[in-house]
């Protein structure tokens, strides 16, 4: 597979170390460009890819492109290769809020991936939900699958809608994980540990529940009733979550990000 990387952001560091890593691309078979020359230089160093000093040069040779720039540069970069992209090029796009219409209207192209991974991608831990278009191919599709698997977990979803809800779920959702890890490191100082020792404490109970929420085999629920005595501790802290209306709190959270993909998408 020839790989062309549009964007040397953070999302396209993460897809070809985690394509590296996997072995699904080798670093020769890796084209980057980007406009700005400090990130382009920092991925080629870092990862001994190919650099292009333009887009257009990136994606001649290419069998595969990732667009990995904000969405508000998509029209600069479609004026740029938009009639270059040749019939059998796969794109694969990550950019939020972009429907697969948008990019086929603006890239005059239409065999596309769009794919929504997340930040975990980094260590090969992402979630990505993804879907395409129709013209993609059945080989197309695994060599998309393949890119995207390198990155942690994907699934494939037929109906499009799912996408901005994944956004909302797994797209954002570190960032909710993180906010609420967050708070209780500052509660844990608040107590008296010190700010090493609250992080520790955090981090850990994070992966210890993590972990044992994946290989337990029972429900989240289940799990926190087990923590959970009557009368005790954790019940004095649920009750609180409880009555301060922690899943309203969490549903209108989850409801803008879904609403605010939705309008990106219009
Ligand atoms: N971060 C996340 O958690 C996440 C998750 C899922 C999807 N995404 C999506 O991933 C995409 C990339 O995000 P990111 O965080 O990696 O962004 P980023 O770090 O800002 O990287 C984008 C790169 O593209 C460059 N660029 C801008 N215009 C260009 C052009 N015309 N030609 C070539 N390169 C150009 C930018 O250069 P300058 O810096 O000079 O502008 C920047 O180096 C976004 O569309 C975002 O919606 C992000």
């Amino acid at each position: 597979m020839k790989l062309a990387v549009i964007g040397a952001g953070n999302m396209a560091t993460a897809i070809i170390k985690a394509v590296l890593e996997s072995k699904a691309v080798s670093a020769k078979d890796i084209t980057v460009s980007d406009i700005n020359p400090l990130s382009l230089e920092r991925v080629q160093t870092e990862q001994g890819v190919l650099t292009a000093d333009s887009n257009i040069s990136a994606i001649d040779s290419a069998d595969t492109i990732i667009l990995a720039v904000k969405p508000q540069n998509l029209e600069g970069i479609s004026r740029e290769i938009s009639g270059r992209l040749k019939c059998g090029q796969l794109v694969i796009s990550i950019l939020a809020g972009t429907p697969l219409s948008r990019l086929a209207l603006s890239l005059g192209h239409d065999e596309i991936i769009r794919a929504m991974p997340n930040t975990p991608a980094q260590i090969g831990m992402g979630m990505t939900v993804w879907t395409c278009s129709e013209k993609v191919s059945a080989e197309q599709k695994q060599n998309g699958q393949a890119i995207l698997s390198s990155m942690g977990r994907e699934l494939f979803v037929d109906d499009e809608g799912f996408i901005d809800m994944a956004t909302a779920i797994s797209g954002s959702g570190p960032a909710y994980f993180f906010l609420f890890m967050e708070c209780l490191v500052e509660s844990a100082v608040s107590l008296g540990f010190d700010s090493e020792t609250a992080l520790s404490l955090v981090l850990q109970t994070a992966l210890g529940s993590i972990q044992y929420a994946i290989t337990s085999g029972r429900g989240l629920a289940e799990l926190r009733q087990q923590v959970t005595s009557p009368g005790g501790t954790t019940a004095e802290a649920i009750n609180h979550f409880n009555s301060n209306d922690i899943k309203t709190i969490i549903n209108g959270a989850v409801a803008a990000a879904y609403r605010k993909a939705a309008e990106m998408g219009k």
